[in-house]
């Protein structure tokens, strides 16, 4: 019995052993398969900020924004009902749901309205021809042209070279005085602005910017501005026109005269910007975070930039909960996260607020107290990539040197973002026509995030997206990443939750990461690599030759 009893005790711990080590073994198991799951797709570390980006949220924002477009004929341009109800959106959900201090800035940009449909007709020795008015016929307005009636018949004279020069000028003059004549001018070398500037000083009546006819592509005018202050007709005409009117002018004998119809109203109207910031953290080192609450005329901008608008939101929203919580330690930094006003028609509001911040004395909004300016404008574009700021691709002699190092660190830090999270990303370069390039032009460290434009997506691309993303995800080849863009069709559907969402998701990632670096100015600004750089450096602080400037030069030529 007693035997047997030792036995059946023996059995009993035995039995309990095998258990307990089958059990051990199967928990670790799970555990380790888990763990493998999750490194697979470990997009947050719980109560990071990370976890808190939803798709949802993101929906709801650009849902609201898609209303109040519908409300204002389509659109969300500046000057419009659509523009001010985004704005009263932003300011008031901000301060209904968080404890930012929200402040509203405002600065004054030209309203320009079109009264009518232009008319342009030319009369050469008594053949009078009329023009067809449209982007692509024979001409268009230009942006803060003045007005004219058709009555008025006005002498032509053609400018040599761009007219970008003063001397382009006065040989014209030389020849037929410039004052009282309309001048004939070949786009080029110079932003349309520049040359209307000159034609004010050498007193036209008029300004007509020529396309130059050296591609196939620049035959039809061209959509552009003039100077804000003109009060001359200023229109974009075709090659075509132009060329005949280049022929006709040479002889001297031949009479030349143009006549055009437009009608305009031009005044000063306030535009604004939001910008919110948390009360913890130390205001003289300032993570700025923006995106732009304008669209332009033709559509409802909820890609460009309802999308970049909508992460923002969910980005300050979800910061601000997080720092109710107590397991949420403060960041040491302050974060500013704005929305900037006036970027559709050449990044004003972002300028305008970095020249304030420039003449500020008050510690949190002076240029010296940020660090560093995060841009968000275009994340849902439907055949998206996950482009990434590419800060090699600075332009050395237009950017400050010590932006250069900390935006190459950032762009680094998110391509590593990406790669943890096993996502495809594309890195893009940085053209300058984002807000960031107010940022960047004044020496401060920039990064951000792009889904594409009107490029298309390859057919590399497409493949590379389908491996990571599952078959299906990675868009489709030889389409445009946003077909809609500056388009009415930027709606609703024109959003990507999918590409959205990882975007949001990696903005997340990159702020909170910031937000608990010890020493973020030394990570930003790294002494040594800034004085080598400036070593061979080549860059000249003029007004004229930032970032944003050469931007303009590009797109307005
Ligand atoms: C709405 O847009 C159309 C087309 O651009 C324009 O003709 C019309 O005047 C606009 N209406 C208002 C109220 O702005
Ligand atoms: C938009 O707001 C500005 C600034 O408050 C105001 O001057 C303007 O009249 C408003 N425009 C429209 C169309 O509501
Ligand atoms: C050009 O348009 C004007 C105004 O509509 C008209 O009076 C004139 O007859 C037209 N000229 C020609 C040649 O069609
Ligand atoms: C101005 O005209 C003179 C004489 O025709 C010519 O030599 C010179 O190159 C011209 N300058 C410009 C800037 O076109
Ligand atoms: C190009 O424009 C600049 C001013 O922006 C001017 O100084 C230069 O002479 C122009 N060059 C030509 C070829 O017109
Ligand atoms: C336009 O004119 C206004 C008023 O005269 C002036 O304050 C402003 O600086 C001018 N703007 C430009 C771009 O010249
Ligand atoms: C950089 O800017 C300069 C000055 O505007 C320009 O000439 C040059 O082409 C730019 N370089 C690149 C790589 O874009």
């Amino acid at each position: 019995m007693k035997k047997t009893k030792i036995y059946i005790v023996l059995g009993i711990i035995l039995f309990l052993i095998i258990i307990t080590i089958a059990l051990v073994a199967s928990t670790l198991g799970i555990v380790i398969r888990k763990s493998k799951t999750e490194t697979k797709n470990v997009e947050c570390n719980e109560g990071a900020l990370v976890c808190s980006i939803s798709s949802n949220d993101l929906m709801k924002h650009l849902q609201q924004l898609q209303n109040i477009a519908d409300e204002s004929n389509g659109t969300r341009a500046i000057h419009t009902k659509g523009f001010n109800q985004t704005f009263d959106y932003i300011y008031n959900y901000l301060t209904t749901n968080t404890n930012l201090k929200v402040q509203k800035e405002y600065f004054s940009y030209m309203k320009f309205i079109l009264n009518n449909t232009p008319m342009l007709s030319t009369n050469i020795n008594g053949l009078e021809t009329n023009y067809t008015y449209g982007l692509e016929h024979d001409f268009t307005y230009l942006r803060n042209s003045g007005s004219s009636d058709f009555n008025t018949p006005f002498q032509v004279t053609s400018i040599p070279n761009f007219g970008c020069d003063e001397s382009d000028w006065l040989n014209a003059t030389s020849s037929s005085p410039v004052g009282d004549k309309v001048a004939l001018i070949k786009r080029g070398n110079c932003t349309f602005t520049e040359k209307s500037l000159l034609a004010v000083k050498y007193g036209v009546v008029g300004l007509l910017i020529y396309n130059d006819g050296t591609a196939p592509n620049r035959y039809s005018p061209t959509s552009g501005r003039v100077d804000q202050n003109i009060t001359f007709p200023a229109l974009s005409i075709s090659y075509q026109i132009a060329s005949r009117l280049m022929n006709a002018i040479q002889n001297v004998a031949t009479n030349v005269v143009v006549r055009i119809h437009i009608s305009t109203t031009k005044y000063p109207e306030p535009v604004g910007n939001i910008c919110a910031h948390t009360i913890t953290g130390d205001a003289t080192q300032t993570i700025v975070i923006g995106s732009h609450t304008d669209s332009v005329p033709e559509g409802p901008g909820i890609n460009d930039d309802g999308s970049g608008t909508a992460t923002n939101l969910v980005l300050a929203t979800n910061l601000d909960r997080l720092f109710q919580t107590s397991s949420y330690p403060p960041y040491k930094y302050r974060v500013k996260f704005c929305w900037w006003g006036a970027e559709e028609v050449g990044i004003v509001g972002s300028g305008y607020h970095v020249s304030q911040a420039k003449y500020s004395t008050i510690p949190g909004e002076r240029i010296s107290d940020y660090l560093v300016n995060l841009n968000y404008d275009m994340l849902g574009s439907p055949n998206f990539q996950m482009g990434i700021y590419d800060g090699h691709t600075a332009n050395f002699s237009t950017t400050p040197p010590k932006a250069i190092p900390g935006s190459i660190r950032l762009t680094e830090l998110f391509r590593n973002w990406f790669i943890d999270q096993n996502l495809p990303y594309t890195i893009s370069e940085l053209g300058g026509g984002s807000d960031y390039a107010s940022f960047l032009a004044a020496g401060i460290v920039i990064s951000g995030l792009n889904s594409g434009i009107s490029d298309r997506k390859t057919k590399e691309e497409r493949d590379y997206y389908n491996r990571l993303l599952g078959q299906g995800n990675g868009g489709v080849a030889n389409a445009e990443h946003d077909p809609c863009y500056h388009q009415s069709c930027d709606s609703l559907a024109n959003i990507n939750p999918l590409g959205h969402e990882k975007l949001s998701k990696a903005a997340a990632y990159i702020l909170e990461y910031l937000g608990r670096h010890s020493d973020l100015r030394s990570y930003l600004y790294p002494s040594d690599e800034i004085r080598q750089l400036e070593k061979i450096s080549t860059y000249r602080s003029t007004e004229k030759d930032n970032v944003q400037y050469v931007f303009y030069r590009i797109n307005d030529l």
